[in-house]
């Protein structure tokens, strides 16, 4: 899916952007939302728990995506993180996480805090030959 309509976007807008409200980051200040929409159209949000022991804190991708799985949903089809003023790209470790969970045509937003700023990518833009187990 490359054209979604805008009140998709919005949706999950909405929905990241709440969760971003709730984001535990006293640490790095750093608050991020983020959304996953599954092959049911369902969405799920997730915000950053950081961590006293710093190493222990959480993106809000996995987050999402652990919401996602925990209500049953095996794969998602659109991710949309919201974070500060520039640019959120999701870091290294959420490409995987993204990667092993979505379908090959899943398409992940960014937006800034203020809803500006919107860029899009495949994931195959953003974590190409990405890690999966042979056999
Ligand atoms: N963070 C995310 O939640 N997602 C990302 O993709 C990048 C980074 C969080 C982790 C940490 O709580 C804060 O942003 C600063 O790195």
């Amino acid at each position: 899916m490359t054209d979604p309509s805008p009140s998709l976007i919005d949706r999950l807008h909405e929905a990241a952007r709440a969760a971003r409200d709730h984001a535990h980051a006293p640490y790095s200040r750093y608050k991020v939302g983020a959304a996953v929409m599954d092959g049911d159209g369902r969405i799920f949000a997730g915000c950053n728990m950081e961590n006293a022991s710093f190493p222990l804190g959480t993106c809000a991708e996995a987050v999402a995506l652990g919401a996602m799985v925990a209500a049953g949903g095996r794969t998602c089809t659109h991710v949309l993180v919201i974070g500060g003023t520039g640019e959120l790209t999701p870091c290294g470790g959420c490409r995987q996480r993204i990667a092993e969970l979505c379908e090959a045509d899943c398409i992940v937003y960014s937006l800034a805090a203020d809803g500006s700023a919107l860029s899009e990518w495949t994931m195959g833009e953003l974590l190409p030959h990405a890690f999966k187990l042979g056999t």
